[in-house]
């Protein structure tokens, strides 16, 4: 079988490319869209995530702001920080960096946003917006997919979609929005019993269980659509996602790639965002 590979690096440079006309056009009109990071303690990998959105905004124009903070600061003092931004009106988006030292309360700080300027989609408010169907801040990776289906041509509607995971920054928002566009939707996780049983009846299988290779050949249908939201890096310093990507490559109609595949999407999907919070701003 012909298998495509649905390349998310190629439509991210489309769409950032369209994101910055839009930067553009704003700016025509005096508004400058700005995002503010924060990022506590000195985590490697949140530190390079960091500088990777930063690098991505200015690519396009939108004004990036990075507060680093000592992992030691209080959580008063860092909501005092959050309520800071939450009340300038040159910032557009607050972001911040997961995960957060011990000390601190994440469900707290994320609340604590502005949910106009929740750029990751994350707050309870734009969460149950989600659910409903009403328009929101929609976390990134979820909403990246989805515009990756759409331009492979995916259809959606009536297809089975099962989900390998449940969490607040993925498997649960990407089954709201593919249940939004009419698939059926089975949620499975850790605890699920018999979870290849299942995946086998996936038309789309979005996999983000945060395990390199754990689904294979056996575990899919045949001409499924694969979506691999996992990115390991390996001893040998190679990345893999959460699919054994080369024998399940064999079998799928369509498949994502690591890299290059779902990431790339996910910090394009940040600036759509902060270029959406900035024009709710108007
Ligand atoms: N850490 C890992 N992924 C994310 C994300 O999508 N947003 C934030 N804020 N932190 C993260």
């Amino acid at each position: 079988m012909s298998t495509t590979i649905m390349y998310g690096n190629t439509l991210a440079k489309k769409m950032s490319a369209e994101l910055k006309k839009e930067v553009e056009q704003l700016h025509d009109v005096d508004i400058y869209p700005t995002l503010t990071v924060l990022i506590i303690g000195d985590n490697p990998a949140s530190k390079t995530y960091v500088r990777m959105k930063q690098k991505a905004c200015e690519k396009i124009g939108i004004q990036s702001n990075v507060v680093e903070l000592q992992d030691d600061i209080s959580e008063s003092e860092l909501l005092g920080k959050i309520n800071q931004l939450n009340q300038d009106p040159t910032v557009h988006g607050i972001l911040v960096q997961l995960p957060l030292p011990q000390h601190i309360n994440e469900k707290k700080v994320l609340e604590y946003i502005h949910p106009q300027k929740d750029v990751d989609g994350f707050h309870p408010i734009n969460v149950g917006r989600l659910a409903i169907g009403h328009d929101a801040l929609i976390p990134c990776t979820p909403i990246g997919i989805i515009k990756l289906l759409e331009s492979y041509n995916v259809d959606i509607q009536g297809k089975h979609a099962v989900i390998i995971g449940r969490s607040n920054i993925v498997g649960k928002p990407i089954g709201q929005l593919l249940l939004n566009q009419n698939a059926t939707v089975t949620y499975t996780h850790s605890k699920t019993n018999n979870l290849s049983h299942m995946t086998r009846q996936a038309d789309i299988l979005i996999v983000a269980v945060g395990k390199a290779q754990f689904i294979s050949e056996d575990d899919i249908k045949e001409g499924a659509v694969i979506v691999d939201v996992g990115n390991t890096f390996l001893e040998n310093g190679k990345v893999v996602g959460d699919v054994d990507f080369e024998s399940v490559k064999e079998k799928a109609n369509k498949i994502t790639p690591v890299p290059k595949g779902v990431g790339p999407m996910t910090i394009t999907m940040l600036l759509h965002n902060t270029i959406k919070a900035a024009r709710n701003t108007v």
